[in-house]
């Protein structure tokens, strides 16, 4: 299936910040998506160059708007890069090619009597570059621009808008997946069901020069918005071109909130007077918020999208966006939270999951991929988890739900991670017996990794790359193909990579090894904690505390922690304790073990995790050992 995805052209009067850069990581990565399910895709991004505060930036800037524009457009095009974006084409409405395809088109309305001249008083927003109406308005002012609109009364020229307003309401009806998500077609709707205006399409020379001449009265140039829309008929040839017969049926466009109204107005409307069929979806997101406000260059709180990528990463930056963002809402953005993405999905659960697998099979299997034996139930389960996981991560891509196509395959890496600690391949190893158990567990841990890789592709392209290069994988990632069970082939050879995603402190300092003990004071939860303590307690007090043996069933680290780990333990009934010793324990040593616990304690959440208990453990100059008891009990046995 053909594909033609787009994002806004953005303006110029401004350098690219994390909003522009979010919009378009979002059509890349739905590019990708759909150039893996086996799709033919053109993307196209661009800038934005005339209109009155192109010209305003350029005179700040003390340089004249061709000069400016040049510089900033470049910008934009050298952005993208940085963050893995590759448009297959980059469309500037300076370009001569669409200054012609503007005025034909322009032309074409006009002489079938659906622009004519009139006068127009209104309230104008310099910001949006349009009329806005009353309704619009929150406490008198722009609620994008937080600036009074100025009443302006004009000559000018008008597209009859208003004659295809039935039209459009039809159409938006009979498709219901033009706008999507439903909210803002909702929105649409609820716009239409007022009279519409005519839309105001030019501006006199008098006024602004900086644009594109109306073809019928060169007194004019045109209005912005009727400039920039025709962007996405220009970019693939319009009216002649292949791609253009290709390509325009099937285009999609993404944008946010801010710029619905024309693109879910005007723009349709203005495509049934060229003659044209709409285009075939508009994806609208929310805004990226710095605390309450949006995200914009007018308000002075932008984040450099290049200044991210040099801290974190062009992955890390991808996956965040889109792991935080749910499409069509509001989302705030923060360091702190993009740190802890950094930490704990990236470093701790895939990361992890990754170098462990392969250092193992590096380890106990010569480096080779092993040939799976009888699968038991624990190995099916896993099986169908990442299976389920491959048609989750369809269905949720296919509906712009990236945040949720990605928590379905980070579900799959979290059980990958248990699948480790349950079946213990070091323990495996060291009995020969053991070994087609031990190469099965391998086999199931690497094609659930190579299943993994596929799915990230589209959000992490570099990442991808550095699995398939460690598993061995030789062809270009193929969702048709390659989402099947079992397409890893025994004896090939996997190599050792390098740790996927480094570990960031809070400081944002880059670390290479995992934390050392002494990076940060330890805060045991051992009674201990508090050795200045001389107050000597009674007996009866003592009997109060309830100590009983509870064994460690499963074990496992926890997001945004290093120092804690989440443990589940029978002592005798079933309880979730979560103990401060990950900087001395990894969770595979625990398992098994019998601890002294103090069972009364009240539940106490820690990262978000009820703890039901405390776990004693002995601190020695700077080392932690866990109590033990010295012959298996039964577990709950009380300790007095
Ligand atoms: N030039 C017009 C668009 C013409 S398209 C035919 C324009 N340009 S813009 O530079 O203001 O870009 C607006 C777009 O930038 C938004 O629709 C969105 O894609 C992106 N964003 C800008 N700020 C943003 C946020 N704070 N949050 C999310 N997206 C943001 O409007």
């Amino acid at each position: 299936m053909d594909t033609y995805i787009t994002t806004p052209i953005f303006y110029v009067n401004a350098q690219p910040h994390l909003g522009h850069a979010f919009t378009t990581i979002v059509a890349d990565t739905y590019c990708r998506y759909r150039r893996l399910c086996g799709d033919e895709v053109m993307f196209q991004t661009g800038t934005d160059e005339h209109g009155e505060k192109i010209v305003q930036a350029a005179q700040g800037a003390g340089v004249s708007p061709r000069e400016y524009v040049d510089r900033i457009s470049l910008m934009f095009r050298e952005t993208w890069p940085l963050l893995a974006i590759k448009p297959d084409n980059f469309i500037r409405t300076t370009d001569p090619v669409h200054i012609k395809t503007v005025q034909d088109i322009l032309q074409k309305v006009y002489n079938q009597g659906d622009i004519y001249f009139s006068e127009y008083s209104g309230l104008y927003c310099r910001g949006c570059e349009r009329f806005l109406t009353e309704k619009e308005l929150v406490d008198g002012k722009c609620p994008d621009h937080q600036v009074a609109p100025e009443p302006i009364t004009e000559q000018n020229y008008f597209f009859r808008m208003s004659k295809y307003q039935q039209w459009l309401i039809d159409h938006i009806n009979n498709h219901p997946e033009f706008i999507t998500p439903e909210r803002y077609r909702n929105e649409v709707l609820s716009f239409l069901k007022e009279p519409l205006e005519d839309l105001c399409i030019s501006r006199p020379t008098s006024r602004l020069t900086w644009g594109i001449p109306l073809p019928f009265d060169d007194r004019f140039v045109t209005y912005v918005w009727f400039d920039a829309l025709i962007n996405y008929l220009t970019g693939i040839g319009y009216p002649g071109g292949e791609n253009f017969s290709r390509y325009w049926a099937v285009a999609e466009h993404i944008i946010a909130k801010d710029i619905l109204k024309p693109h879910a107005i005007y723009w349709p409307t203005m495509l049934c007077s060229i003659g044209l069929v709409p285009y075939k979806k508009l994806h609208v997101h929310g805004y990226w918020n710095i605390g309450e406000t949006k995200m914009s260059k007018s308000l002075g709180n932008v984040v450099r999208p290049a200044e991210m990528v040099e801290a974190y990463g062009a992955d890390t930056v991808r996956y965040f966006l889109l792991r935080e963002m749910s499409f069509g809402l509001d989302s705030g953005y923060s360091a702190d939270a993009l740190l802890i993405r950094q930490n704990s999905d990236l470093a701790n659960d895939l990361g992890n999951l990754f170098s462990r697998s392969l250092t193992m099979v590096a380890k106990f299997a010569g480096s080779r991929v092993p040939a799976a034996g009888t699968p038991t139930e624990i190995d099916r389960e896993l099986r169908d988890a990442a299976m389920t996981m491959i048609d989750t991560y369809r269905r949720e891509m296919d509906h712009f739900a990236f945040n949720r196509a990605l928590a379905a395959v980070w579900e799959v890496i979290s059980r990958a991670n248990k699948y480790i600690v349950e079946n213990a391949p070091w323990d495996l190893a060291k009995d020969a017996d053991k070994r087609e158990r031990l190469d099965t567990v391998f086999y199931y841990l690497l094609e659930t990794l190579r299943l993994i890789s596929l799915t990230i592709e589209p959000v992490m392209p570099a990442t991808a790359v550095k699995m398939r290069q460690a598993l061995g994988l030789g062809h270009e990632p193929d969702l048709t193909t390659q989402a099947t069970w079992g397409l890893l082939a025994p004896q090939s050879v996997i190599t050792l990579p390098e740790a996927l995603f480094p570990r960031l402190d809070t400081g944002k300092k880059k670390k290479t090894g995992p934390a050392q003990a002494g990076d940060k004071p330890l805060k045991t939860m051992t009674p201990t904690e508090n050795p200045e303590d001389e107050n000597l307690i009674s007996f009866d007090e003592f009997k109060k505390i309830d100590l009983r043996v509870a064994e460690i069933v499963a074990a496992e680290k926890i997001k945004k922690s290093d120092r804690l780990l989440k443990l589940t333990v029978m002592a005798p009934e079933e309880r979730t304790i979560v103990a401060g010793i990950a900087e001395f324990y990894e969770p595979e040593q625990v398992v098994g073990k019998q601890v002294i616990i103090v069972a009364n304690l009240k539940p106490t959440k820690l990262m978000g995790i009820a703890s039901h208990g405390m776990v004693l453990a002995i601190k020695d100059k700077g080392s932690l050992s866990l109590s033990a008891v010295s012959s298996q009990v039964t577990p709950g046995s009380k300790v007095s």
